[in-house]
């Protein structure tokens, strides 16, 4: 089979860690040139590095997503390093649970403005590009079951994750004149790094219960999934294959919450 998306420059935020990691590993297996952008340089540089030593294309850039000349000055050196932009991931995400009655101004602001405001500021800066370069381009968010439906421990998360499912419905309306398709891919359970956090800060809230093992425990295939599991979905997202498809979100999730 040939590699469908040899030549291809993609960009994936979160891509030192998880998910995004899992994806850029995947995209790159299929012949692109990957640029894994995350606050953490030296977890995006070792996945860049793995990816290397496997005989794929691929670079580390540090952004912080919430920082908008830091998304268009890592945009801008993918430019310079591969000549074009054909796909951005908006994928780096992050938690912090609270109990619903605790939750704070602050805590509510610092999640989404990650998980939201990050995937509007990337959106823009990739579509600008995209624009610049004649039009075309594809975007892929991480959104989340917890977009589909709202979860006690971390309600701010889940409205962020509910504003990336609306923002991947109005980007695609508003770039469709581009040529430029949005879409995201909603996972369930996936065992990454982000569980370790989360799984402790549930213990010190006394909810521990709400953690990952029950939380994997309803999945009708009978497991949590893994970053390879949502590969080949974010390979489609990237691809030729889904040229027909914008402002969809498919989940992934194993059959879980079913909506
Ligand atoms: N793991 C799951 O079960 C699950 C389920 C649904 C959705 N998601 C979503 O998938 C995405 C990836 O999650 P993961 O599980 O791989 O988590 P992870 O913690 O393993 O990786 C997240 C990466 O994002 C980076 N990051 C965090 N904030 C950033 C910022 N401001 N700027 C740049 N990089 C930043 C981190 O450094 C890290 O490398 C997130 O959007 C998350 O919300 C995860």
């Amino acid at each position: 089979m040939t590699a469908r998306l040899t030549g291809k420059t993609i960009i994936v935020t979160g891509g030192g860690s998880g998910i995004g990691a899992g994806i850029g590993r995947g995209l790159a297996a299929e012949g692109a040139n990957v640029v894994l952008a995350d606050l953490n340089l030296a977890a995006a540089q070792s996945v860049a590095d793995e990816i290397a030593g496997a005989g794929g294309v691929a670079s580390a850039v540090e952004v912080d997503i919430t920082d908008r000349a830091a998304v268009a000055a890592g945009i801008a050196q993918a430019v310079e390093a591969y000549g074009r932009l054909d796909a951005y991931f908006n994928n780096a995400g992050m938690n912090a649970p609270m109990k619903f009655l605790d939750i704070t101004e602050d805590n509510f602001q610092l999640v989404m403005k990650v998980n939201a405001l990050g995937v509007l500021i990337g959106t823009q800066e990739a579509a600008k590009q995209f624009i610049a370069q004649g039009g075309g381009g594809k975007i892929v968010n991480t959104a989340s079951i917890a977009g589909r439906t709202g979860f006690a421990s971390f309600a701010p998360y889940s409205a962020a994750k509910a504003a990336v499912i609306s923002l991947t419905q109005a980007a695609a309306r508003s770039l469709a004149p581009e040529g430029i398709t949005v879409n995201a891919f909603a996972p369930g359970v996936v065992a990454t790094p982000l569980w370790k956090k989360l799984d402790a800060d549930l213990e010190k809230m006394g909810e521990g219960d709400a953690g990952f093992d029950s939380m994997a425990s309803g999945i009708l295939l009978g497991r949590p999934a893994q970053p390879e599991d949502i590969a080949p979905t974010a390979i489609f997202l990237a691809a030729p294959d889904s040229d027909y498809i914008t402002g969809q979100v498919l989940p992934i999730e194993g059959g879980m919450i079913l909506v």
